[in-house]
């Protein structure tokens, strides 16, 4: 298994660019296939799932390369509807093809997306929303078939699922007539989403805070389009240079995309400055606990910044409290935290964590993605060489957290489990 090695124990002090949005990406490589034609996707993350998503594209027939920084995807070749299972198995967010397919070809055929460590993750707001839109599905021994051209309507999701906005965007987009979508995600991946397919001739409007209106069968066109910087990586180093009482800067961001993390991070003691599209991060004159990190879906605190916060507030000292309402089970990394000598208490949707002066270098595996990003924190807080295993975990969202991590000024490197 491969791992990375950690020598902490010394603040970060440094600058970086952010790399490109792992959610944002995802979504816009399922809107190429809408248009018969040539999308140009700049500032695309090298990513694991950005290459099982090139992979899942490429079995439907698309022809995709990379050129330079740019991804190149070819959807004319596109003439299969179904997604072999390994492939959906390997990705979840294989399900946002479930609305393109339908919106290009007026049927699909998915394997269902299992569950993950963090979640049981169903797909059942999906399904509701695109039958809202004509859509008839069946479900046979693990597989989601979808039939019929999807036709304008109105839905109101019952819980602003990203995933689900996504998909009902997709299907709207080649729908006949127009269809309002209200309760929508309002996450700036969804904005992006929306941008890119106007970019492509869609005919999208926003009608307000969580509504939005889909004029359908606008024509598209090829386009080229930009992929903004990836919030929660940048949120990410942001808590490393604050766990590690650094001074990093960070470019490429804006303060919009932070939004439900900036206002923890000055509450916990950090500086932050703005100049341009540069973040200053500095953490030097030390930080304080918590009373209440509550995850929200956009505008608030975001739960893939849970595990990387808990992390920062294992050396905070005071009594911090965390509660996760967006999942059932992101507290998965506790236990890695608590063998590093975190003091954490887990109840329910919550945990209180009583900082310690130091966490101990240990040998811990992650176990999901924002798990592993978290526990890389915390081997840049210990002193000694942490080991962390499960570097492919990481490698799903984080295009080269040595290299990222290196320019912050850390003493890590990428290890080989020789199981010695
Ligand atoms: C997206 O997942 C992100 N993934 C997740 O990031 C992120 O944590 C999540 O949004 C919330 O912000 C991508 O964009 C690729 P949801 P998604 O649908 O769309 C429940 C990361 O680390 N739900 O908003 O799957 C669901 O179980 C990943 O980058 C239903 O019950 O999230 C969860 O509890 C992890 N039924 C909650 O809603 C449904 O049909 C939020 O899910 C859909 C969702």
């Amino acid at each position: 298994m491969c791992q990375i090695k950690v020598n902490g124990g010394r603040p970060l002090q440094g600058a970086l660019t952010v790399q490109g949005s792992k959610n944002a990406a995802l979504p816009i490589l399922a809107a190429s296939i809408l248009h018969e034609g040539v999308s140009v996707l700049h500032n695309c993350p090298r990513i694991s799932d950005v290459n099982t998503m090139i992979q899942i594209l490429e079995s439907l027939g698309c022809s995709v390369r990379w050129e330079r920084d740019a991804l190149i995807i070819d959807a004319s070749g596109v003439s299969r509807c179904q997604i072999e299972r390994e492939c959906a198995a390997k990705m979840r967010s294989s399900v946002l093809l479930l609305g393109a397919l339908l919106g290009r070809f007026g049927e699909c055929k998915i394997s269902y997306p299992g569950g993950c460590v963090i979640g049981k993750r169903p797909i059942d707001l999906h399904l509701r929303g695109l039958s809202a839109l004509g859509v008839a599905f069946r479900e046979e021994s693990g597989d989601v078939y979808g039939k019929g051209r999807p036709r304008g309507g109105y839905f109101c999701l019952p819980f602003c699922s990203v995933g689900a906005t996504e998909n009902l965007l997709l299907a709207a987009v080649c729908a006949k007539g127009v269809t309002v979508l209200q309760g929508c995600a309002r996450e700036p991946e969804i904005q992006a989403l929306c941008s890119f397919l106007s970019a492509m001739g869609a005919d999208i409007r926003r009608v307000s805070a969580d509504g939005i209106a889909v004029f359908g069968q606008a024509p598209l066109h090829d386009t080229e389009y930009t992929i903004p910087t990836d919030r929660i990586v940048a949120g990410t180093y942001a808590l490393a240079a604050a766990g590690t009482r650094g001074n990093v800067k960070l470019y490429g961001i804006s303060r919009t995309d932070l939004a439900g993390q900036l206002d923890l991070l000055e509450q916990m003691g950090v500086q932050l400055s703005f100049k341009k599209d540069c973040m200053e991060v500095d953490a030097r004159r030390g930080i304080c606990a918590l009373p209440l990190v509550r995850t929200c879906p956009y505008p608030g605190f975001p739960t893939d910044l849970q595990s990387q916060m808990m992390a920062v507030l294992c050396t905070a000292l005071g009594v911090s409290r965390i509660q996760e309402t967006v999942f059932e089970n992101r507290f998965g990394t506790v236990q890695e935290l608590i063998r590093m000598g975190a003091d954490i208490q887990v109840q329910g949707d919550c945990a209180w964590i009583t900082g310690t002066e130091m966490l101990q270098a240990a040998r811990v595996c992650a176990r999901d993605l924002r798990g592993g990003a978290a526990l890389l924190i915390a081997g840049l807080e210990a002193v000694g060489e942490t080991v962390v295993d499960g570097l492919s975990y990481i490698e799903r969202g984080y295009e080269d957290v040595c290299r990222d991590f290196r320019l912050l000024g850390a003493d890590v490197s990428k290890g080989k489990d020789n199981g010695g």
